[in-house]
Protein backbone atom coordinates (compact mmCIF):
# COMPACT_ATOMS: atom_id res chain seq x y z
CA UNK A 1 0.00 0.00 0.00
CA UNK A 2 0.87 3.56 -0.81
CA UNK A 3 2.56 5.27 2.15
CA UNK A 4 1.18 8.88 2.86
CA UNK A 5 2.30 11.95 4.44
CA UNK A 6 1.08 13.21 7.92
CA UNK A 7 1.28 16.64 9.19
CA UNK A 8 0.23 17.46 12.53
CA UNK A 9 0.61 21.07 13.46
CA UNK A 10 -0.42 23.34 16.25
CA UNK A 11 0.46 25.43 19.40
CA UNK A 12 3.10 24.83 21.83
CA UNK A 13 3.05 22.05 24.02
CA UNK A 14 -0.04 20.43 22.95
CA UNK A 15 1.37 17.19 22.77
CA UNK A 16 1.67 16.85 19.06
CA UNK A 17 4.63 15.43 19.51
CA UNK A 18 4.11 12.41 21.70
CA UNK A 19 0.83 11.80 19.31
CA UNK A 20 2.84 12.32 16.48
CA UNK A 21 5.86 9.61 17.55
CA UNK A 22 2.82 7.20 18.81
CA UNK A 23 1.08 7.22 15.54
CA UNK A 24 4.05 6.68 13.51
CA UNK A 25 5.21 3.86 15.70
CA UNK A 26 1.80 2.20 15.49
CA UNK A 27 1.64 2.24 12.06
CA UNK A 28 5.36 1.73 10.98
CA UNK A 29 6.01 4.95 9.33
CA UNK A 30 8.82 7.40 10.23
CA UNK A 31 8.77 10.64 12.69
CA UNK A 32 9.95 13.66 12.39
CA UNK A 33 10.40 16.46 14.70
CA UNK A 34 10.70 19.50 13.05
CA UNK A 35 10.57 21.60 16.07
CA UNK A 36 13.58 20.28 17.09
CA UNK A 37 15.03 21.09 14.16
CA UNK A 38 14.68 24.64 14.69
CA UNK A 39 15.53 24.44 18.48
CA UNK A 40 18.93 22.86 17.02
CA UNK A 41 19.51 26.20 14.96
CA UNK A 42 18.65 28.37 18.41
CA UNK A 43 21.37 25.78 20.26
CA UNK A 44 24.01 26.04 17.88
CA UNK A 45 23.42 30.04 17.63
CA UNK A 46 23.49 29.86 21.30
CA UNK A 47 27.38 28.32 21.31
CA UNK A 48 28.47 30.27 18.80
CA UNK A 49 27.70 33.72 20.37
CA UNK A 50 25.67 34.70 17.55
CA UNK A 51 22.59 35.45 20.40
CA UNK A 52 23.36 38.46 22.88
CA UNK A 53 22.51 38.46 26.56
CA UNK A 54 19.87 41.05 25.41
CA UNK A 55 18.03 38.70 22.78
CA UNK A 56 19.74 40.06 19.56
CA UNK A 57 20.73 38.00 16.85
CA UNK A 58 23.68 38.91 14.64
CA UNK A 59 21.47 37.52 11.33
CA UNK A 60 24.32 38.28 9.08
CA UNK A 61 26.72 35.91 10.90
CA UNK A 62 24.22 33.76 11.39
CA UNK A 63 23.26 33.50 7.69
CA UNK A 64 26.84 33.15 6.64
CA UNK A 65 26.73 29.91 9.16
CA UNK A 66 23.70 28.61 8.37
CA UNK A 67 25.39 25.74 6.15
CA UNK A 68 27.23 24.46 9.03
CA UNK A 69 24.22 23.32 10.55
CA UNK A 70 23.53 19.91 9.89
CA UNK A 71 20.06 17.53 11.98
CA UNK A 72 19.80 14.11 12.20
CA UNK A 73 17.55 11.71 14.37
CA UNK A 74 18.80 8.28 15.58
CA UNK A 75 16.54 6.04 17.27
CA UNK A 76 17.80 5.67 21.11
CA UNK A 77 18.07 1.90 21.37
CA UNK A 78 16.54 2.13 25.35
CA UNK A 79 13.68 4.60 25.07
CA UNK A 80 12.52 3.20 21.62
CA UNK A 81 11.97 7.06 20.13
CA UNK A 82 14.73 9.13 18.03
CA UNK A 83 16.75 10.89 19.80
CA UNK A 84 18.03 14.29 17.97
CA UNK A 85 21.85 15.16 16.48
CA UNK A 86 23.11 18.55 15.78
CA UNK A 87 26.21 17.83 13.53
CA UNK A 88 26.65 13.88 14.70
CA UNK A 89 26.37 14.93 18.54
CA UNK A 90 23.29 14.11 20.32
CA UNK A 91 21.54 17.27 22.05
CA UNK A 92 18.32 15.99 22.43
CA UNK A 93 18.46 17.49 26.33
CA UNK A 94 20.06 20.32 25.67
CA UNK A 95 17.60 21.21 23.16
CA UNK A 96 14.28 20.97 25.72
CA UNK A 97 15.74 23.38 28.03
CA UNK A 98 14.13 27.11 28.98
CA UNK A 99 17.05 28.47 27.28
CA UNK A 100 16.69 27.45 24.45
CA UNK A 101 12.66 27.87 24.43
CA UNK A 102 13.03 31.28 25.45
CA UNK A 103 14.93 32.23 22.19
CA UNK A 104 13.60 29.20 19.50
CA UNK A 105 10.70 31.65 18.21
CA UNK A 106 12.85 34.66 16.98
CA UNK A 107 15.28 32.10 15.22
CA UNK A 108 12.20 30.30 13.73
CA UNK A 109 11.19 33.41 12.63
CA UNK A 110 14.06 34.05 10.38
CA UNK A 111 13.67 33.89 6.94
CA UNK A 112 17.41 32.17 6.09
CA UNK A 113 16.56 29.75 8.94
CA UNK A 114 13.24 28.56 7.79
CA UNK A 115 14.27 28.12 3.85
CA UNK A 116 17.26 25.65 5.40
CA UNK A 117 15.25 23.69 7.68
CA UNK A 118 12.42 23.29 5.26
CA UNK A 119 14.66 21.80 2.40
CA UNK A 120 15.71 19.17 4.95
CA UNK A 121 12.52 18.36 6.04
CA UNK A 122 11.41 18.15 2.07
CA UNK A 123 14.38 15.79 1.76
CA UNK A 124 13.46 13.90 4.62
CA UNK A 125 9.97 13.27 3.30
CA UNK A 126 9.97 12.80 -0.09
CA UNK A 127 9.44 9.21 0.25
CA UNK A 128 6.41 9.38 2.08
CA UNK A 129 5.59 7.18 4.69
CA UNK A 130 6.08 9.50 7.47
CA UNK A 131 4.81 11.73 10.14
CA UNK A 132 5.63 15.14 10.86
CA UNK A 133 5.07 17.99 13.44
CA UNK A 134 5.55 21.21 13.74
CA UNK A 135 3.75 24.38 12.59
CA UNK A 136 3.93 25.40 8.98
CA UNK A 137 4.04 21.25 8.00
CA UNK A 138 0.92 21.13 6.13
CA UNK A 139 0.60 24.88 4.75
CA UNK A 140 4.31 25.27 3.91
CA UNK A 141 6.72 22.25 4.26
CA UNK A 142 3.81 19.28 2.49
CA UNK A 143 0.87 21.36 1.39
CA UNK A 144 0.57 18.63 -0.58
CA UNK A 145 -0.15 15.86 2.30
CA UNK A 146 -2.95 13.34 2.42
CA UNK A 147 -3.51 13.58 6.29
CA UNK A 148 -3.10 16.92 7.90
CA UNK A 149 -3.90 17.51 11.69
CA UNK A 150 -4.54 21.04 13.57
CA UNK A 151 -3.81 20.31 17.69
CA UNK A 152 -4.54 23.00 20.23
CA UNK A 153 -5.57 23.15 23.86
CA UNK A 154 -6.21 25.33 26.92
CA UNK A 155 -2.82 27.52 27.78
CA UNK A 156 -2.86 26.63 31.10
CA UNK A 157 -3.42 22.57 30.10
CA UNK A 158 -0.75 23.18 28.12
CA UNK A 159 1.82 25.16 30.66
CA UNK A 160 0.97 22.02 32.92
CA UNK A 161 1.46 19.69 30.88
CA UNK A 162 5.04 21.30 29.75
CA UNK A 163 5.99 22.17 33.45
CA UNK A 164 5.22 18.57 34.10
CA UNK A 165 7.80 17.03 31.64
CA UNK A 166 10.31 19.77 32.41
CA UNK A 167 10.17 18.41 36.11
CA UNK A 168 10.24 14.52 35.34
CA UNK A 169 13.53 15.25 33.64
CA UNK A 170 14.58 17.32 36.33
CA UNK A 171 15.03 20.18 34.92
CA UNK A 172 14.31 23.70 36.64
CA UNK A 173 11.06 25.56 35.70
CA UNK A 174 8.49 27.97 36.95
CA UNK A 175 5.04 27.32 35.69
CA UNK A 176 4.21 31.05 35.23
CA UNK A 177 7.39 31.33 33.21
CA UNK A 178 6.38 28.10 31.50
CA UNK A 179 3.09 29.71 30.40
CA UNK A 180 4.94 33.01 29.13
CA UNK A 181 7.04 31.65 27.21
CA UNK A 182 4.42 29.22 25.35
CA UNK A 183 2.25 31.95 24.91
CA UNK A 184 5.01 34.24 23.90
CA UNK A 185 6.04 31.74 21.25
CA UNK A 186 2.79 31.26 20.17
CA UNK A 187 2.32 35.11 19.58
CA UNK A 188 5.58 35.51 17.58
CA UNK A 189 4.80 32.21 15.66
CA UNK A 190 1.24 33.26 14.56
CA UNK A 191 2.30 36.62 13.56
CA UNK A 192 5.77 36.32 11.63
CA UNK A 193 6.45 37.04 8.00
CA UNK A 194 7.58 33.69 6.44
CA UNK A 195 4.99 30.06 6.69
CA UNK A 196 2.97 31.60 9.86
CA UNK A 197 1.40 28.79 12.26
CA UNK A 198 -1.97 28.74 11.20
CA UNK A 199 -4.54 25.96 10.76
CA UNK A 200 -4.37 24.34 6.84
CA UNK A 201 -7.72 24.91 5.20
CA UNK A 202 -7.85 21.26 4.41
CA UNK A 203 -6.84 20.09 8.35
CA UNK A 204 -8.56 17.88 11.00
CA UNK A 205 -8.85 19.76 14.26
CA UNK A 206 -8.37 18.20 17.14
CA UNK A 207 -8.79 20.33 20.66
CA UNK A 208 -7.27 17.92 23.10
CA UNK A 209 -7.64 19.45 26.42
CA UNK A 210 -9.48 16.99 27.71
CA UNK A 211 -8.43 14.09 26.70
CA UNK A 212 -6.27 10.87 27.38
CA UNK A 213 -2.74 9.98 25.68
CA UNK A 214 -4.52 6.56 24.90
CA UNK A 215 -7.99 8.39 23.26
CA UNK A 216 -5.81 11.25 21.47
CA UNK A 217 -3.87 7.97 20.02
CA UNK A 218 -7.22 6.26 19.11
CA UNK A 219 -8.73 9.12 17.77
CA UNK A 220 -5.38 10.07 15.30
CA UNK A 221 -5.25 6.23 14.44
CA UNK A 222 -8.85 6.04 13.06
CA UNK A 223 -8.66 9.23 11.16
CA UNK A 224 -5.99 7.55 9.62
CA UNK A 225 -7.61 4.03 8.60
CA UNK A 226 -10.33 6.86 7.18
CA UNK A 227 -7.54 8.62 5.28
CA UNK A 228 -6.31 5.59 3.29
CA UNK A 229 -9.40 3.63 2.82
CA UNK A 230 -10.65 6.89 0.94
O1 LIG B 1 7.33 21.26 21.84
P1 LIG B 1 6.74 22.58 21.46
O2 LIG B 1 5.45 22.41 20.70
O3 LIG B 1 6.60 23.51 22.58
O4 LIG B 1 7.75 23.28 20.48
P2 LIG B 1 8.58 22.62 19.33
O5 LIG B 1 7.72 21.79 18.44
O6 LIG B 1 9.78 21.99 19.93
O7 LIG B 1 9.02 23.91 18.47
C1 LIG B 1 9.85 24.89 19.03
C2 LIG B 1 9.68 26.19 18.24
O8 LIG B 1 10.20 25.99 16.90
C3 LIG B 1 8.27 26.71 18.05
O9 LIG B 1 7.81 27.52 19.10
C4 LIG B 1 8.39 27.51 16.76
O10 LIG B 1 8.88 28.80 17.03
C5 LIG B 1 9.46 26.75 15.98
N1 LIG B 1 8.91 25.88 14.93
C6 LIG B 1 8.60 26.42 13.71
O11 LIG B 1 8.71 27.62 13.53
N2 LIG B 1 8.19 25.63 12.69
C7 LIG B 1 8.05 24.32 12.87
N3 LIG B 1 7.66 23.58 11.83
C8 LIG B 1 8.33 23.74 14.10
C9 LIG B 1 8.74 24.55 15.15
Amino acid sequence: MKKITIAIDGHSSCGKSTMAKDLASAIGYIYIDSGAMYRCCTLFAMRNGLIAADGTIDEAEFERRMPEIQVSFKINSQTGRPDTYLNGACVEQEIRSMEVSAHVSPVAALPFVRAAMTAQQQAMGREGGIVMDGRDIGTAVFPDAEMKVFVTASDEIRAQRRYDELMAKGQEADFNEVLANLRERDRIDSTREVAPLRKADDALVLDNSHMTIPEQNQWLLDRFHEKISD
